[in-house]
């Protein structure tokens, strides 16, 4: 993002705070309750959305040298990603090409070869089948044609994205179009240290989950003891790029930061940036911690799903992170306003704590109260604010995916 972009942001929050505004969609919508209850849709958008459309399994930062590897479980085949040694990106199903065992079950590691557990094959990063134990015993195979089987991957602005199809297409620059690709680019997500995952598996439908990010106005009330004292609650910048969005919420700081020079504000320290891609996607930046949610659909049962909360730190922050201890307590002045940088990681490391815990304790908590509200079929629609534009734009934008008409304007009277 170049200078003056980060600048307009924040001139918009602080006009916002002044003039008591936010981001407005411009109408009041209906949102049936039955799109967190509908097995049927469920079952589309399973299809549309996780099956058939390109997936981001996680960022560059995951795999950090050659031999590294995750797993991925989440998308209804078993994913092995790995780093080959020449340090390309690769997505394979998890599965030995001799019956099938899954060459690892860790979600994470570091290995030069991948040695099957039942009968040791052996395979190596690029997906190649280097070895078959006993070959003679064994029996004429063609090795070249049993490597493991390899998804479409593509490694770009710091991300991976893995289709699930075989025959799948992933065209980066197209999906995020090119205005949001150039910033998302700035953001040098590749260079983002991993630093660890928290999986919070509940009882609300992923839609619920992603709606949780989708607005701030439940900040004040909802938040009012933890993330509240750090963001403002009631002023949200907001825009699109096709089926994704961002939202830019005010830090408290930037009351303070608004008193000096421009030259010396910061966009980190002014306010955090949330940026929601399709489908399931959220990435979070708040004073030099990034936190990637990525929100799965539970294929048995439409009001559950899964968040993997992934977070990363820069380069910078991660070598601070890991010689500093720890410290709990994190407040607006401390965190924005650190004059040092090891008193940053040690507040970025206990934001991302709180992140986390506002998040599960919070917000989904409070999802999984909606979603009890929704499987009761007593209340037939939610109402989604003018000052909720992003829950219109992610309900409208899966809705439109699936040839289902935008969500009815509501007209009082
Ligand atoms: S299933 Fe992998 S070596 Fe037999
Ligand atoms: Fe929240």
């Amino acid at each position: 993002m170049n200078r003056e972009a980060e600048l307009g942001i924040i001139r918009e929050l602080i006009d916002y705070i002044d003039s008591k505004q936010t981001a407005d969609a411009g109408r009041v919508a209906v949102s049936p309750t039955s799109s967190y209850t509908d097995e049927g849709l469920a079952q589309r958008e399973w299809q549309e959305f996780f099956v058939n459309h390109p997936q981001v399994i996680g960022l560059s930062g995951e795999l950090p040298k050659p031999g590294s590897y995750i797993t991925c479980e989440d998308l209804g085949l078993p994913i092995l990603a790995t780093r080959d040694e020449r340090g390309k990106f690769h997505a394979f199903v998890n599965a030995c090409r001799h019956r099938g065992a899954q060459l690892t079950s860790e979600a994470r590691g570091e290995k030069s070869r991948f040695v099957c557990p039942f009968h040791s094959w052996t395979f190596a990063t690029d997906g190649r089948l280097v070895g078959v134990r006993l070959a003679d015993q064994f029996g004429e195979i063609d090795k070249a044609c049993h490597g493991l089987v390899e998804l479409p991957s593509e490694e770009k602005y710091g991300m991976l994205f893995v289709h699930p199809r075989q025959d799948g297409e992933i065209d980066v620059d197209a999906l995020l179009g090119a205005e949001l690709a150039a910033e998302l680019a700035a953001w040098d997500l590749g260079s983002c240290v991993w630093q660890g995952e928290s999986v919070l598996d509940k009882p609300l439908n992923w839609k619920i989950a992603n709606d949780t990010f989708g607005e701030i106005y439940h900040f004040t009330a909802l938040h009012k003891k933890t993330v509240s004292n750090l963001l403002h609650g009631d002023a949200l910048g907001y825009r699109e790029y096709g089926r994704h969005h961002r939202l830019t919420l005010a830090s408290r700081y930037i009351d303070a930061m608004r008193a000096l020079p421009e030259e010396e504000w910061k966009l980190s320290s002014a306010c955090a940036v949330a940026y929601y891609l399709f489908p399931n996607i959220q990435l979070v930046a708040l004073a030099g911690m990034l936190v990637l949610v990525r929100i799965y659909p539970n294929r048995e049962k439409v009001g559950q799903s899964l968040s993997r909360v992934s977070h990363f730190a820069t380069p910078q922050i991660a070598a601070l992170i890991e010689s500093a201890g720890r410290v709990s307590k994190v407040t607006a002045e401390n965190l924005y306003a650190a004059d040092t940088s090891a008193q940053l990681a040690l507040d970025v490391t206990a934001t991302v704590e709180l992140f986390v815990s506002t998040v599960e304790h919070e917000d989904y908590a409070m999802g999984e109260k909606t979603q009890a509200t929704a499987n009761s079929g007593k209340v037939e629609y939610f109402l989604f604010g003018r000052n909720e534009p992003a829950l219109h734009h992610f309900h409208n934008n899966y809705r439109s995916a699936l040839g289902m008409p935008p969500l009815a304007e509501y007209r009082a009277g």
